[in-house]
C-alpha cells in the first residue's frame, strides 16, 4: 500500500539539497503540500517551485525564526526536522589533531543546526499538533547517533542527542496523538560528505546510499507511526527499527 498524503501539510528543514530536497519531492509526489525551508534561498526556492510548494528562509538554530514561520500556520501534519551540518567549516579540511581546530564558532554552528534546530523546531510545531491530537515529527539523526564516528566526535555528540530527544519526546507526546521518531542513515550521497571523504569511504568499501533510500526510511517511519521509534538504514541492508537490548528496553516509561 502506498502512503497517501493528499491534502496533508508538511514542512521540511534543510530542503534545498540532499536528503531534505529528496524527501520534499517524495512528500509532494504522495500528494502533500510542502513548505520547503533552508538557509540556501535560491536552491530552496527552486525545489519548492518544482513541486508546487512554498519556500521560506529558516535558520533552524533561531527560535525567533521558527516562531515567526509557524505562527500563521494551522497544525502541520508532518514535520521533517532534517537540516544539519558536520563540524568542518566550509573550506576547512579537518586535521588529525583531536578537537584543536574546532573553534567556538564551528562548535556553535553544529550545535545550532543539529541540536537547537530539532529542539526549537519541535517546540514550535508541537502545541498545535497536540491541540489537534495528531501529527508526526521525523528527525534526521544518523548512524553516528547509534555508534562511533571517530573523524567527527562532535557530529556524533549531536546525533546521539537527536536519538535521545526523539525517543524521549516520542514517549511524552505519543499518548497525546503526536508521533516523534528519528531516522539514522548511514552514508548517503549528498553535499555534507566531501569529495575526499567519498573517495576514502569508497576505498574502505563503505556503502554510499542514494538520498532516495533515506526518503524510503522516512516513509517507513511515518507509516509505522510508532512514537519514539528510531529507524536505521545502511547501504542496501533492510530498513530496521533500532531497538536497545531487552535488558535496557523500557527501564523508564511514562506512568
Ligand atoms: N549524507 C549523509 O551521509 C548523512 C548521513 C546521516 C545523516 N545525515 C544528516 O542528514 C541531514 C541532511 O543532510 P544532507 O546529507 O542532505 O546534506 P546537505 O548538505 O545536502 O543538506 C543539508 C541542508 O541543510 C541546510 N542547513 C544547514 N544548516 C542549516 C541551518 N542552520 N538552518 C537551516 N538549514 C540549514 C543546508 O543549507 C543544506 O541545504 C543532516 O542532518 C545530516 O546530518 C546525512
Amino acid at each position: 500500500m502506498t502512503l497517501d498524503l493528499t491534502g496533508q501539510h508538511t514542512l521540511v528543514t534543510g530542503g534545498a539539497s540532499g536528503i531534505g530536497a529528496t524527501v520534499a519531492r517524495r512528500f509532494a509526489s504522495l500528494g502533500a503540500h510542502v513548505i520547503v525551508t533552508d538557509l540556501n534561498d535560491d536552491a530552496g526556492a527552486a525545489v519548492a517551485a518544482e513541486i508546487d510548494g512554498e519556500y521560506h528562509h529558516l535558520d533552524v538554530s533561531s527560535s525567533a525564526e521558527w516562531e515567526a514561520l509557524i505562527a500563521p500556520h494551522g497544525a502541520l501534519d508532518i514535520v521533517f526536522l532534517n537540516a544539519g551540518v558536520s563540524t568542518r567549516l566550509p573550506g576547512h579540511e579537518p586535521s588529525d589533531e583531536p578537537l584543536s581546530e574546532v573553534t567556538d564558532a564551528a562548535y556553535r554552528r553544529i550545535m545550532g543546526a543539529n541540536v537547537d534546530g530539532v529542539v526549537f523546531g519541535a517546540r514550535a510545531v508541537l502545541p498545535k499538533m497536540i491541540e489537534r491530537g495528531s501529527g508526526h515529527i521525523v528527525m534526521t539523526a544518523s548512524m553516528a547517533g547509534l555508534g562511533a564516528i571517530p573523524f567527527d566526535p562532535i557530529y556524533g555528540l549531536t546525533k546521539h542527542a537527536v536519538v535521545g530527544f526523539a525517543k524521549s519526546l516520542g514517549q511524552l507526546v505519543g499518548p497525546r496523538g503526536v508521533c516523534a521518531s528519528a531516522i539514522c542513515p548511514g552514508f548517503a550521497d549528498t553535499n555534507i560528505v566531501s569529495a575526499d571523504m567519498k573517495a576514502m569511504l569508497d576505498l574502505m568499501n563503505v556503502p554510499m546510499m542514494s538520498p532516495e533510500r533515506v526518503a524510503d526510511t522516512v516513509i517507513t517511519a511515518i507509516e509505522a507511526n510508532r512514537p519514539g521509534s528510531v529507524w536505521a538504514v545502511w547501504g542496501d541492508l533492510p530498513i530496521e527499527q533500532y531497538e536497545p537490548t531487552p535488558a535496557f528496553n523500557g527501564l523508564i516509561t511514562r506512568p
